[in-house]
């Protein structure tokens, strides 16, 4: 969350800082902003809202070295003050990430004379650095000449000597007048530097520099870079030069590309099958030692929001193939529970873009511990492969909406594969998937009930075991991209309580795809139409689609099998929420207060 990019090298950096925020948007939508050079001065452009809004003022910004960012609000609501970049004397800085100390920073920082106009703590990031750099204060420089603030490495020593001080999470890029460049820092926040066809880069994520660097490098916590337009130095948390490998760029700009669709999550959903299927291709080339948490007494599954349903429907595999102890837990739950752990432990942490906080922080704990971790991960270079003894890959391709589709989908049947092959099965099976996927994708009418859904004052999902894990996913994805109230029910919990919120208003949608539990949930359903509820059921049983029949919405999908149905019934789920946010007029690519990649806490 937050995207920040930076450009050194013989283009107008304003137009690539730019182009790169705008594929970056994703992490966050707050307010934006860009900074560039013009040799003498750094001239900032910045604006509360969408990073469009900054195109008709790039013509202010000329210059080959610039830094931007798209912001996801933390500290101070967004506005245009609290919009970065941040300036302080001579530095202009945008951070992604989260400065913990800030407030006894700032306190320090007043009192030697700072001036702070915005609520932010990237601001009190911008204040230190100026400060170490007005001082020409250097710990790292044994030489009084080379601390003269006007030698190139002066920024970068400043950075470094304010970062000793930092607690939290940064991923920092920092510019200063009088230096044609800028100096990068990062720690546990995600940057990557690359080197494209005109100049320098640097950027949060590898899809903002699809299309402009073919290769990249993912700076490790602790190191530090200078980016000119002369070129890319690497630095050690020591700042001793390093070298390092680069590795190509696996982001496409035809990710970028709506290619005829309205919105990315139709095209996403619709990419659903290439997802499934390049995933159980890519399972043979898993990295690491997967067979050796064959050995492992108890499994536990990790992730964050959709992830985390996916780590349940990951418990359920495990459980029912290998019949053994498995559970699933929220990663920020699990991190702060002080968990019982032994090395015959094994912890799977699913996670689409690697870098959620809580998920990768409760690896490292579970790592500590003495748990082997496998990572089930969409991004090869993340944080968490980096954790992780054996990473199972999604191969679902770049995710560009804020509402996971095609990754969720991807997990499902890595994690199929997985639980199969610790269970010594084969998964054959799997490969109907894609083309049943496909079809379903096409054919599921679920246009009647996403009217009744946004007419609905609250729509609830409801099911048993694996479709209780899809109801808690359907409800997440109604949710977030229509702001409909509701929520995801064991079907048997309903007359616990739940069933005093049904009126003539709400929706209950029922996922059935398990024919052995399928009667229980029906009756479950009754119990709604009877309160005047209305019902819809997702299902795959014909005889429950009949006995429905004019008295429910019904979707119907084809059988695959109570562990690969579920796979079926999700892509149904979230046409259904894309569909009621469009009639609502909501954006589901980027629905409100939301952003991709949670890096921070
Ligand atoms: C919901 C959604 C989020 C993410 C969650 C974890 O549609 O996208 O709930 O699933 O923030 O993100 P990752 O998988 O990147 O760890």
């Amino acid at each position: 969350m937050c995207g920040i990019v930076g450009y050194a090298g013989k283009g107008e950096a304003a137009l690539k800082v730019f182009s790169g925020l705008e594929q970056l948007e994703y992490r966050g939508y707050d307010s934006a902003g860009i900074a560039v050079s013009d040799g003498h001065k750094i001239n900032i452009v910045k604006k509360c809202g969408r990073v469009r809004l900054l195109k008709a003022r790039l013509n202010q910004l000329t210059g080959g070295v610039g830094i931007g960012h798209t912001r996801w609000a933390t500290h101070g609501k967004p506005s245009d003050v609290n919009a970065h970049p941040h300036a302080s004397g001579a530095v202009v800085v945008v951070h992604n990430g989260i400065l913990e100390n800030y407030s006894e920073l700032k306190n320090s920082l007043s009192a030697a004379g700072a001036r702070f106009v915005s609520e932010t703590d990237s601001e009190v990031i911008a204040a230190s650095i100026n400060a170490a750099y007005s001082r020409g204060n250097c710990n790292f420089c044994a030489e009084p000449n080379l601390c003269d603030p006007s030698a190139p490495h002066a920024l970068l020593r400043a950075l470094h000597t304010s970062a000793q001080t930092f607690k939290g999470s940064y991923a920092l890029m920092v510019m200063c007048e009088g230096f044609e460049g800028f100096a990068v820092a990062r720690f546990k926040s995600p940057v990557i530097v690359g080197a494209g066809d005109d100049g320098f880069y640097c950027a949060s994520d590898e899809p903002a520099l699809a299309g402009s660097c073919s290769s990249v490098y993912a700076l490790q916590d602790g190191e530090y870079a200078l980016i000119t337009p002369s070129g890319i130095r690497l630095y050690d948390c020591d700042l001793s030069p390093v070298e390092r490998k680069f590795s190509p760029n696996r982001a496409r700009s035809a990710a970028f590309d709506l290619c005829g669709n309205d919105r990315y999550m139709i095209k996403e959903i619709c990419e659903s099958p290439a997802a499934v299927k390049n995933t159980v291709s890519a399972f043979a080339s898993a990295e690491g030692d997967i067979d050796g948490i064959r050995r492992a007494d108890r499994f536990i599954f990790l992730g964050c929001g959709t992830a985390y349903h996916a780590a349940l429907m990951g418990k359920i595999y495990l459980e029912r193939f290998a019949r053994a102890t498995t559970e699933a837990e929220y990663a920020g739950e699990f991190r702060y529970k002080d968990p019982v752990l032994t090395p015959r432990s094994a912890v799977i942490a699913v996670t689409q873009s690697g870098e959620t906080a809580d998920t990768v922080e409760a690896a490292k704990l579970a790592k500590t511990l003495g748990a082997r971790v496998i990572a089930v991960t969409n991004s090869p270079r993340s944080e968490i492969t980096r954790v992780a003894d054996a990473v199972v890959p999604v191969e679902a391709g770049t995710e560009i909406c804020v509402a996971a589709t095609k990754s969720y989908s991807g997990q499902l049947v890595a994690l199929y594969m997985l639980a199969k092959r610790l269970a010594g099965e084969s998964f054959s099976e799997i490969c109907a998937l894609p083309d049943a996927l496909g079809k379903v994708i096409k054919s599921a009418d679920i246009c009647a009930l996403a009217d009744m859904c946004a007419r609905a004052s609250g729509v609830y999902f409801l099911g048993r075991n694996a479709d209780y894990a899809l109801a808690l996913e359907g409800s997440l994805k109604m949710r977030e991209v229509t702001y409909i109230a509701g929520g995801g029910y064991p079907a048997g919990e309903l007359k616990h309580g739940t069933l005093a919120l049904i009126d003539e208003n709400t929706v209950s949608v029922f996922i059935i795809t398990d024919g052995e539990l399928a009667s229980k949930s029906a009756t479950a359903a009754e119990q709604v139409l009877s309160r005047g509820g209305k019902v819809a059921i997702v299902t795959c049983c014909k005889g429950i689609a009949a006995a429905f029949a004019g008295r429910a919405e019904t979707v119907e999908i084809p059988d695959l099998g109570k562990y690969l149905t579920p796979v079926l019934a999700a892509t149904v789920l979230q046409k259904l929420a894309y569909r009621t946010a469009v009639i609502l007029g909501r954006d589901p690519d980027k629905p409100r207060h939301l952003a991709k990649s949670v890096t921070v806490e």
